[in-house]
């Protein structure tokens, strides 16, 4: 049985990484690793969280003896590390947390990787998952590959484009086999309510005005969440050490636009007149230093190992709505904050 230590798997994008390892792979011993910030929601994991492979550990990655006791506790063949502080507002009212987590939690890790692995390189893997907003902003046209020049603009892009560095520093160094992809902006189930579709269908459904940055010129290439997991699948189990791959939807939308689409899809699941949700829609003052456009182009990870997405956004967006009206209870109990009592109850209290 080959153990994997998943970081980051109580997140939005980690708990569907964790969930598909876990349902598709028996032989895996699955070692979610997360501090459960805010941001994490053991809840997002109920129905994997008995499974014989599967097993959380509570642990912050910036605390380097408590991630060394893991790594030496399960052996892991392998890490697949998403976590991460990822909310560019948070970044720019408190860059240090994102220093800490982003940069520091990520050499930790690679430290303990290193240690334990001790040179036997054979059949190991660090993964590192990243982000499109390394490459900086585009203008109205081009793409992202995975040669353009990192050029971060948010203290939450630098502190990932740092890390991204750190984990090629390891390569070209020691020989630590790594792989990291650079994916486009997730959406989908369980994602949290801070970030623009959650928080915009929360409030849709809320009577609450919609808050739509600057003008709602800024363009950003959506992928389903499930979508990404399955290329992280893909690169983990084919992409050559020290490779990186792209992973986007080919999918862009102006704020804007993308606002007015849900306003229409939620109008009609919620039985509301057409237009009554647009009129939610509030300008307000731009980001700092709001990247303008990001799209990514994904023809290395197509060609060279096979993944495609399997939603357009039409499908995509329709069906996050759908599962945001169905788990009422998930929503409510995350914007309570209830969702934090959760880890005490299933964890401490048996
Ligand atoms: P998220 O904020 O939803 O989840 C982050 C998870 O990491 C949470 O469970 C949190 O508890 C955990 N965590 C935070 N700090 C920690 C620490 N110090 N120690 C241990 N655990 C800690 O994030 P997400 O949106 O799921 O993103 C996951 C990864 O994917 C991140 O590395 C992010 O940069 C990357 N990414 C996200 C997107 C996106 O659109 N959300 C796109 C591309 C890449
Ligand atoms: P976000 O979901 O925070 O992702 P990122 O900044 O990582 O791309 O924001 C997506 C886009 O939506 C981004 O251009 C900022 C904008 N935005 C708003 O207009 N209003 C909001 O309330 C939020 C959270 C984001």
């Amino acid at each position: 049985m080959k153990t994997i230590i998943i970081t980051g798997g109580a997140g939005f994008i980690g708990s569907h990484v964790v969930r598909r390892f876990v349902n598709n792979y028996p032989n895996y011993r699955i070692v979610n690793l997360d501090a459960l910030t805010y941001a994490g929601n053991l809840e997002n994991l109920k129905d994997v969280e008995n499974a014989s492979n599967y097993v959380f550990e509570h642990a912050d990655i910036t605390d380097e003896a408590a991630i060394e006791a893991v790594f030496s506790k399960y052996k892991p063949e392998a890490v697949i590390h998403l976590a991460a502080e990822s909310h560019v507002d948070r970044s720019i009212s408190g860059p240090m947390a994102f220093v800490k987590t982003n940069i520091i939690g990520t050499v930790n890790l690679l430290n303990a990787a290193r240690k334990l692995w001790d040179g036997n390189w054979e059949g190991k893997r660090f993964y590192h998952v990243s982000t499109d907003e390394v490459y900086g902003s585009l203008g109205e046209e081009g793409f992202f590959y995975e040669s353009t020049a990192y050029d971060p603009r948010s203290p939450y892009s630098a502190s990932k484009a740092s890390s991204d560095h750190l984990v090629r520093a390891y390569f070209h160094t020691y020989g630590l086999p790594v792989v990291i992809s650079n994916c486009s902006n997730n959406y989908g189930p369980n994602h949290f309510p801070e970030k623009l579709i959650p928080l915009a269908i929360h409030r849709i459904q809320n009577n609450q005005e919609i808050p739509v940055y600057g003008k709602g010129e800024n363009v950003r290439d959506w992928l389903y969440v499930e979508d990404h997991a399955a290329a992280i699948d893909v690169v983990f189990h084919k992409g050559p050490n020290g490779e990186t791959y792209n992973i986007g939807g080919n999918n862009e939308w102006t704020n804007i636009d993308l606002i007015r689409l849900l306003c229409k899809i939620m109008d009609e699941k919620l039985g509301r007149e057409v237009g009554t949700s647009e009129k939610l829609i509030t300008f307000v003052k731009d980001r700092a230093g709001h990247d303008l456009r990001y799209a990514i182009d994904s023809t290395k990870l197509k060609t060279e190992l096979g993944w495609q997405p399997s939603l357009t956004f039409e499908e995509g967006l329709p069906k996050t709505v759908d599962w945001y009206l169905a788990n009422q209870e998930w929503l409510d109990r995350v914007t309570s904050g209830q969702y934090q009592n959760y880890f005490k109850q299933q964890y401490q209290e048996r």
